[in-house]
Parts: C-alpha cells; structure tokens; sequence
C-alpha cells in the first residue's frame, strides 16, 4: 500500500542532489510517496502521483528521523545524587559507573528489558528512528550477555561494551579483566552485537588494552568504535584511526594530529554535547572539526551517569548554541552524521530508496528545532513508513 504525505512546508531530503542544492537538500512545498517501508518518490505536491491513502500535514516541516549513533539504554537505578553533587562543584569521574553496575547486575531481566524499551519510546516520542545500544553496565559474563540480548531485542545497532571500566572484582588484576574481555565474554557476546567499544581514557582502559580488546572484536567480525578523548588529551582517537574504527565518541580534547588523523582516515567523531551540558565540562570544538573536513555526528550519550537524556532535539540545539554548528550542520549531523557512524546509508535522508524513517515537526522549518530549545516540537515519528 503506498502513502502520499503532502502538505510538506519544508522537506528535508538530506541529500545535496535534491531540492534546492544545499547540505540538507531543501525541497517546499513538497510531497512523498512510502510504499513497503521506503520512500518511493520525493518532489513538488503539485506533482505527486495518486497513492492509495493521503496523509496532509498541513505546512508542517519534515525531517529524517533521527540517528542516534551512542546511546547506554541497557541499566537499572539512577544516579541524580551524583548529579547534583557535580552541580555543587563535584567533578565527573568514570567510577561513577560501578554504582549502575551493582543495579544492573541486581535487576531481573525483565526489569532491564523494560526501563530500555521505556527510553527507546521516549526516543521515538522525539524523532529518533534508529539508535545503538550499548552494554556495559553488567561487567560479568552473564550480565553482559543478557544486556545485548536486551538490546537486540530493540534496534540491530548493538554494541559490545564489556570494557566501559574494570569491575571492582578484578581491580587488582585489569589484565584478567581484559582477558575475560576478550576470551569468554567475547564469545558470549559477540552473537548478539554489531559493534565493539572501549572506553580508552584514564581510569577505565589505556591504548594497549584497548587495541587488544578492538582487535580481538574485530577478528570475532565486530566492527570497532571507541569512547576516546573524554576526560583529557589521550590516545584513543589516534588508535581509532589506527584500527579502523568507524566512530571515535566524545572527541572533547583533541589534538592537531588527532583533527588530521579523523580527516585523513575518515573515521567519524561523535559529539555528544548533552555530556558537556551534564558534567559542566568544556564542549567539543565541531566548528575545528567540520572546518578540518571530519564527518561529524551528534548524539545523546543516554545513560545514568554523564549525560541522562534520550533527546537528540535537545543535542542538536546545544550542537547549534555551544558547539559553533549551523542549524542546518547540526540537522545532517544528528540524522546523516548518525547514519555515517552506524555505516548505514539507508537511513538518515530522505532519497528514493531510503527507509522510510522520518519525523513531523510542528514547525515550518527544521531551524525551530535550535530555534525553540526545549520544545516538544515533533509532532509525528514515523518508522519504515509507520507511525509509531
Ligand atoms: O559515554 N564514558 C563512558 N561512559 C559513559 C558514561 C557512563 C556513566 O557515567 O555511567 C559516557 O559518558
Ligand atoms: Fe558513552
């Protein structure tokens, strides 16, 4: 059954070739066609074909549904107290993740399975379409494999974090820990992940774990991305590059050679500036970034700890706000961007042949989106040509 949604203020198609040329490829007063799950025809209302069932959203700006390429869903309790602690003068530090990890490991399955599928509603109620899931807060063999079970039961884009630090069980022997890493609970997990990451940063893993922990991913035919350059100047996007990693996260302290490395490689930095917003840290330089020529991405981060929002709206404005983007950079950054470090091209724009993921804002501009922070400005989200 196709699906013509017309009455579209402003389409964006994500893709340079369409509309009125730009980086977001802006078409008005425009229409598409959805047929099985994808978008069938994009173009002028005026000249859309018939389709069995119309769908007008009355002037209302249309954007791909949003990417969110970083996200820890897969936790129990939560961490306010923390919180406000760093708002009265507290640093944020990675210990703070093993008070998740005594939580997640006490939940049932159940309970896991439904706080995650929760936020992945919340998600959706704000434009995202796809997003990658993380483990990380089990840190045991069983823990591990039961978060990714968890996880892929919600989104194809799973990732293998059993390195976020090392649990308090082996805190006297991390060489153990990254064996385990690498030996069983590798082999456990890997069924159920896409993805392997490592956070490389003082305090959790260093360069030579970290690239034994990626490389043995790899082997097992996980594709590597990696928490990198957080906290301080590091080396784990020098070691994303290295390896090939589709993504480095964070990118907060970054050297020159680290900006040339990114460019270079190809490898994709992923912003994450609601971390920046909630620890009251120093954010990202994207301007640096996008003018050095790297592929940018921006997402949430969601997780208990440094940054607990699942919104990418809000990303996008702090993106635009404190992060030197145009709205129209941040927009491809949170949906092409995204689709980029997911090594995805079937979503994230809008050209024939794209999923048909995508979100009505109530709106007649994607700018409204940095515009009016804090607004619940997505009116519909629409998934593989459904509304959700
Ligand atoms: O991406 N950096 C490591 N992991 C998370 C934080 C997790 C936590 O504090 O619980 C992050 O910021
Ligand atoms: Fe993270």
């Amino acid at each position: 059954m196709s699906t013509l949604l017309t009455g579209v203020g402003e389409l964006v198609t994500g893709d340079p070739s369409l509309g009125d040329g730009s980086l977001l490829g802006l078409l008005h007063d425009a229409a598409l066609v959805v047929d099985d799950g994808r978008v069938a025809w994009v173009g002028r209302s005026v000249d859309a074909p018939a389709c069995d069932d119309v769908h007008d959203v009355a002037g209302a700006a249309v954007v791909p549904g949003f990417v969110d390429s970083h996200s820890h869903l897969v936790f129990a309790g939560e961490r306010s107290a923390e919180f406000a602690a760093r708002m009265a003068g507290e640093r944020y530090s990675a210990g703070g993740i093993r008070s998740t990890v005594a939580a997640t490991r006490a939940a049932t399955d159940d309970q896991l399975a439904a706080r995650a599928g929760a936020h992945v509603a919340e998600m959706r109620r704000q434009g995202t379409t796809t997003v990658e899931v993380k483990s990380g807060y089990g840190l045991t063999v069983h823990d591990e494999a039961r978060s990714l079970q968890v996880a892929a039961a919600l989104t194809p884009e799973t990732t293998y974090l059993g390195a976020h630090v090392v649990p308090p069980e082996h805190a006297d022997d991390p060489g153990a820990y990254v064996d385990l890493v690498t030996g069983p609970m590798l082999d456990a997990c890997a069924p159920h992940a896409r993805w392997i990451d490592v956070f490389c940063e003082t305090g959790a893993f260093d360069a030579d774990q970290a690239r034994a922990i990626l490389l043995a991913g790899r082997d097992r035919g996980l594709l590597p991305r990696i928490h990198a350059n957080q906290l301080g100047h590091g080396p784990g996007v020098q070691l994303a590059c290295e390896v090939g990693a589709a993504a480095a996260d964070h990118c907060t302290y970054l050297s020159e050679d680290d900006v040339d490395a990114l460019a270079s490689t190809g490898t994709v930095a992923g912003l994450l500036p609601g971390v920046e917003f909630s620890t009251r840290s120093p954010y990202p330089d994207a301007r640096r970034l996008l003018d050095a020529g790297v592929t940018v991405a921006v997402a949430t981060d969601c997780n208990p700890g440094s940054c607990y929002t699942s919104s990418m709206p809000f990303v996008l404005a702090l993106a635009v706000r404190e992060m030197g983007m145009t709205p129209a950079e941040a927009l491809w950054a949170t949906t092409r961007g995204g689709a980029a470090s997911l090594r995805r091209d079937d979503v994230g724009h809008l050209a024939v042949g794209a999923r048909a993921d995508l979100a009505v804002l109530d709106a007649p501009s994607h700018v409204h989106l940095a515009y009016r922070p804090g607004v619940p400005l997505v009116r519909e989200t629409w998934v593989g040509g459904v509304r959700a």
